[in-house]
């Protein structure tokens, strides 16, 4: 009896030094304050969210840098990436990664210009005329200056993620002219830049979510829309549009890579180090794809053949670029002639 009574003690002792070691283990990166005291690599799981299709370079670059971090941290650190707006999407994305809800982001730029208005940048008409050019700016000097610029929104902008020009697509007519557009409704991702470039063509802007920007089409709330290659491919918009009009260009779809005070802070050196590592990996494998996976979704809209492609010529699209400068003027002091300068300046190298 009295060893029944004693295996029984040890048995139950085993099962609770079992249970603690086991819910013990990892920490989710949201309840961690990092602990940035201790040394070595920390366990946590790190979620990654966003609000675009799975074959896009934001998800692309995503997954590489989550898988970096995974393995180089020999399985301690856990990445989770969410995307299609699954975890969060375009109205709840920045609170939650303000509140640690989400360690990382990627808004599109135009989402973003509430926190600084020079992040209309890309909306400014014809700004870049490749992805190099606007990586030079983003890498830059004025560039980093506004992506560190969110202190106050206990944010940090880590890097430029590159999506690329923005096609124009309706149901209306095919776009050859500003005059085109004139009367026309048009769903538009964010800013007063973007607005006010469609005001200026005629049009009216109407800022909604990416995750009810087909049903808006479908249904007809709005008559057309901007977005790149890669967006308009895996979201079918085409099945809702009829015209596509491209080498319009006269905006881009450009994102930030947005990481929060409290887990950034937080991660030990190590930690940061390896994540940092991570980052760099998925920005280059962003920015490799982002050129290749537009082509390809190019091709794809013109295999499914359910839009009239119009592709405008250099002239043509020189009438936009003469009709849409005045844009410029009326932004340059919400966005700095300075920020405004050095964007037009950035070269590729
Ligand atoms: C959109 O809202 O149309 C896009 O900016 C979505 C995205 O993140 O590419």
């Amino acid at each position: 009896m009295q060893s029944i009574k004693k295996g029984f003690i040890i048995l139950v002792g085993l099962i609770m030094v079992f249970t603690l070691t086991a819910c013990g283990g990892s920490e989710d990166a949201s309840s961690s304050s990092g602990g940035n005291d201790s040394s070595g690599i920390k366990e946590m799981t790190i979620k990654i969210s966003h609000v675009v299709a799975e074959n896009t370079p934001k998800h692309k670059g995503a997954m590489a840098m989550a898988k970096y971090i995974e393995k180089n941290s020999d399985g301690k650190i856990k990445v989770q990436v969410y995307p299609n707006g699954q975890l969060f999407d375009d109205k709840t994305e920045v609170k939650n990664l303000r509140a640690n809800n989400v360690q990382f982001i990627i808004p599109d730029m135009s989402k973003m210009v509430g926190m600084n208005p020079a992040f209309n940048i890309p909306s400014l008409p014809f700004i870049f005329s490749s992805n190099e050019e606007a990586y030079a700016f983003w890498d830059g000097e004025t560039g980093q200056e506004v992506l560190k610029s969110l202190e106050s929104e206990k944010i940090i902008g880590l890097k430029m993620w590159p999506n690329g020009p923005k096609q124009i697509t309706n149901t209306v007519r095919p776009i050859k002219t500003p005059e085109d557009l004139d009367g026309l409704k048009i769903r538009v991702q964010g800013g007063q830049v973007l607005a006010n470039l469609f005001e200026t063509l005629g049009a009216g802007p109407l800022q909604l979510p990416f995750g009810e920007l087909y049903t808006a089409l479908e249904q007809g709330t709005v008559d057309g829309q901007v977005n790149t290659f890669s967006n308009i491919s895996t979201k079918k918009l085409g099945d809702v549009q009829k015209y596509i009009t491209i080498n319009w260009g006269a905006a881009r779809v450009d994102y930030a890579l947005l990481t929060n005070e409290k887990f950034w802070n937080g991660l030990n050196d190590e930690t940061k180090e390896l994540i940092q590592a991570g980052i760099d990996h998925g920005t280059k494998q962003a920015r490799s794809l982002a050129e290749q996976l537009n082509q390809e979704g190019f091709k794809k809209i013109k295999e499914r053949g359910n839009m009239e492609v119009y592709e405008l010529s250099d002239e043509e699209r020189k009438v936009f670029q003469e009709t849409l400068q005045p844009v410029y003027d009326k932004f340059e002091e919400q966005i700095g002639a300075d920020v405004i300068k050095a964007a037009t300046e950035a070269t590729a190298e």
